[in-house]
């Protein structure tokens, strides 16, 4: 079972979306208890046309939580157009640390995924709130990155979206690290199909592409809703999947104390391991911006 806390735009989409791809049932939890209802029951009666017959239950009752193996937190602020990621980052520290306190009550074993942003220092404050071992701790960011740079490098070069397989780590933010040199289409380096030009072009529309939609449509909704999904996928069905997760660091890639995208295997168990890439110098660079980032602004946290 999969529980949602917040059914706003993000929560009520990535329910609908695990239950489009039946990946588990779903408990959808708000402190506005009719905002989760309300939505509960519109999915309850799409069920006949996703041929979904599971079971999706809204409530603001956090016990109901119990027995979760997956456990998403999306409830918190959204950014507003010229807000970045960080200034969202105390009023939603307070949401986010009280919440974990219900999650350990509740769903003392469940996997623990953050959606609210800013997602590195959320996923910091749950880790060290929840007092999980770290694989069962992480964000959502990166892999939510990596679908718009596959996009853009698939626009670029008029090909199939299927075929290009990317990878982005670092913050989920401004300084996040699409990794260029592992980009492929079909195993062909993008370094070999296009021009540095239109890589650097590719960077910045990945890099800006959150804030664009924002600027268009006031928040994201679709994008993240599918990429939770994917993550829950990866877990529920244990299918071990390399992607970009924000994770609690132990000394990888030379940083503790910090929680950070990196290359990692999701799985049943949440974070089965984290891969530490060989990256060139350039990369490492901004790896490292990243890393001084994330931990200027967990210093800013107030208590
Ligand atoms: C985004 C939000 C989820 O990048 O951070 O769309």
């Amino acid at each position: 079972m999969i529980t949602i806390i917040g059914a706003g735009r993000v929560g009520s989409a990535a329910a609908f979306s695990i239950l489009r791809y039946r990946i588990g049932d779903v408990v959808l939890i708000d402190i506005f208890e009719n905002l989760a209802k309300g939505e509960a029951l519109d999915m309850m009666q799409t069920a006949p046309a996703i041929e979904f017959d599971g079971k999706i239950k809204g409530t603001n009752d956090f016990g109901e939580m119990e027995g979760s193996d997956l456990v998403i937190v999306t409830a918190g602020e959204a950014r507003k157009p010229g807000m970045t990621r960080i200034d969202l980052m105390n009023k939603n520290a307070k949401t986010v640390k009280s919440l974990v306190r219900e999650v350990v009550r509740y769903a003392p074993e469940c996997k623990l995924m953050i959606v609210t942003n800013p997602v590195d220092v959320m996923t910091y404050i749950a880790y060290k709130e929840s007092g999980f071992e770290r694989k069962r701790v992480f964000g959502m960011g990166n892999v939510l990155d990596t679908l718009r740079f596959r996009s853009y490098i698939a626009l670029e070069l008029n090909i199939s979206r299927e075929d290009v397989r990317a990878l982005v780590i670092g913050e989920h933010g401004d300084s996040m690290v699409p990794l260029v040199e592992y980009a492929a289409v079909s195993g062909i380096p993008i370094i070999s199909l296009l021009s540095k030009a239109q890589i650097d072009k590719i960077v910045d529309l990945t890099i800006s592409s959150g804030v664009d939609v924002i600027r268009l449509k006031g928040s994201t909704t679709h994008a993240p809703a599918a990429v939770i999904a994917i993550m829950a996928d990866a877990i529920l069905r244990g299918r071990n999947r390399l992607m970009g997760v924000s994770t609690y660091l132990q000394g990888e890639y030379g940083f503790s104390d910090i929680a950070i995208g990196v290359p990692v295997v999701l799985g049943k168990n949440g974070v089965e391991r984290i891969l530490e890439l060989k990256l060139m110098p350039e990369t490492m660079k901004h790896f490292e911006k990243s890393v001084s980032t994330i931990k200027e602004a967990i210093k800013e946290l107030q208590e």
